[in-house]
This record gives structure tokens, sequence and C-alpha cells, in this order.
């Protein structure tokens, strides 16, 4: 799809915000080796952040690194396997040690496996749940206390609007995104009371190429066509330009919401 708005989406860094408050800041964000997560990963970089991630894809997570090398702060890349809660909070530990207390955390990673009702087992389930919501709570967890401390911290857990759309053939994954925003919520009035602030950032249909490659298909572009009021491909910097604002002190009274950025779409 080619359209002024997606020419728009593409242009560099230099068109579109700065925010002076994310320079230098410790930015957490877990599935950051590829699609949506890498360009966070990118555009915080990009920002003067000092950017930790995460990811289960070794290859990608060091190379996306060596690519952004000549960032104010190379960013720092560690395979971890999210579904191990020891793991990640080892992990976490180690980005404190090297760069210091975690401001900003962008709670990203899951799988949207597809799978039909009759096929879930109690493992399955729990896997599900494991990849696209248990990290979430555990992450946020590892890192309240730092920002307690600092009186200061931003939250951003990623939610969908798969379950808003009732979409099919993935129940687990679209539970698991529904309670996203339950989590959100639940920590929001605990943790504000510190000065964290905690959202969810709610992607529609994002073209990444896992999407076009696995999921896209003309029926899906149909679709997109009809759902959205905007006549154009969402794009992960369409999420990115929204983390960065969340994370950065300009969003300093958000907090608690769910912040759908789908063209128009749930
Ligand atoms: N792409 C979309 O259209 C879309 C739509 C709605 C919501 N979202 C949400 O946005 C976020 C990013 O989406 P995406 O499409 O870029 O996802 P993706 O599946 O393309 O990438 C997620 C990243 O997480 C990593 N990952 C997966 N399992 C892991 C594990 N166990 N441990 C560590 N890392 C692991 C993957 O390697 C990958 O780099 C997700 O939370 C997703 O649910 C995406």
């Amino acid at each position: 799809m080619s359209s002024p708005a997606n020419a728009v989406a593409r242009h560099a860094h230099e068109n579109f915000a700065r925010y002076p408050s994310l320079a230098d800041r410790v930015v957490l964000i877990t599935g950051g080796a590829t699609g949506i997560g890498a360009s966070f990963v990118e555009h915080f970089a990009a920002q003067g952040a000092r950017v930790a991630f995460f990811d289960i894809d070794a290859t990608a997570g060091e190379a996306l690194a060596d690519e952004l090398g000549d960032s104010r702060h190379k960013p720092l890349f560690a395979r971890v396997d999210l579904t191990d809660i020891a793991a990640l909070r080892a992990a976490i530990a180690d980005v404190k040690a090297a760069l210091g207390p975690i401001e900003v955390l962008v709670n990203n990673a899951a799988n949207d496996k597809r799978h039909t009702l009759a096929e879930v087992t109690p493992e399955f389930f729990d896997a599900g749940i494991a990849v696209n919501v248990r990290h979430q709570l555990f992450a946020a967890q590892a890192v309240a206390e730092d920002m307690k401390a600092a009186r200061r911290g931003s939250i951003i857990n990623l939610g969908s609007i798969s379950w808003m759309l009732k979409n099919a053939d993935y129940p687990v994954y679209v539970m698991s995104k529904s309670a996203v925003q339950g989590l959100t919520r639940g920590l929001a009035k605990d943790l504000g009371q510190h000065g964290i602030r905690v959202n969810s950032l709610v992607p529609g249909w994002v073209m990444t190429q896992k999407q076009r490659d696995l999921w896209l298909t003309d029926e899906g572009r149909e679709a997109i066509k009809r759902g959205q009021c905007i006549d154009a491909e969402l794009l992960p910097e369409d999420l990115a330009r929204m983390a960065l604002f969340l994370a950065a002190d300009d969003s300093r009274m958000i907090t608690s919401q769910d912040i759908v950025v789908d063209g128009g779409w749930a």
C-alpha cells in the first residue's frame, strides 16, 4: 500500500520529535531483536537513551546492537528466554549493574502463534501465558524498587486490539493480550504513589516482516482496508513514536491508559 501517510511514516528521525528527557535515560526493552521491538530499540537509541534489550533470538539481537553501534550509547543486548523468570531477574540485575537503575521498561515480547481451541492443553495454555503476559509482571516487579527510589519511571506494556476485534484462531494469545491491559490498571495505582507511570500501548495490525511472511493474506489486506479509518500500512515506527512519548517526561501525568495506535480500527 503506497500512500502519503506511508511516505510520512518513513521519514528519518530528524523529522520527528526529540525528547530531551530521554537522553541518557536507561531503557529496557523486551523482545527487542526483531519486529516492533527492534524499532523501539532503534528509536530510543536515536534519542540518546542508554538502551538494553532482551530477546531469545541472539543472532538478530547482536546484529541490531552492532548496527546501532554509532549511537550515543551502543545498545546492550542479552539473550534471555523471558519464560524463564529466574533468567529474566538475573538479566535485569546485570543491566542495572552495567547501566544503572532502569527508568523505562517496555514490555514488548510476545508470540502470536496460531492455534485452535481443541489443541489447547494445560501445558500449551501455561506456555502461552508465560510468553505473552507473565514476564511483563515480573519485569515490572524487578524494576519497581529502583523506580520507587528515583520517584520516577515509565512502564509500557504492549497490548493488542485482537481481543477488541474478537479475532479468531489464537484464543490463548487474545486472552493474554486482554490481561496485559488488566495488568496495567492493576499496577498503576500502587506504582503511581511512587511517581511511576504504567500504560498499555495497543497496536493494530502492524506490518512487520514476520506479519508479512506468516500471516498477511489478500483477505487480511482487505480487512485492514475495511477496518482502518486511515488507508495506510501501520508500521513499527508508528508504535515506536508513541512509546517515546509515553517514556518521556512530556507525558508525566498520563498513566493507567490504553493508548491505541491502529489507524482507527478498534
Ligand atoms: N505485529 C502486530 O501486528 C501486532 C499487533 C498487535 C499487538 N502486537 C504486540 O506488539 C508486540 C510486538 O509485536 P511483534 O509483531 O513485533 O512481535 P514478534 O513476534 O514479531 O516479535 C517479538 C519478539 O519477541 C521475541 N521473543 C519471543 N518469545 C520470546 C521469549 N520467550 N524470550 C525472549 N524473547 C522472545 C521474538 O524473538 C521477537 O524478537 C507484541 O507484544 C505483540 O503482541 C503486535
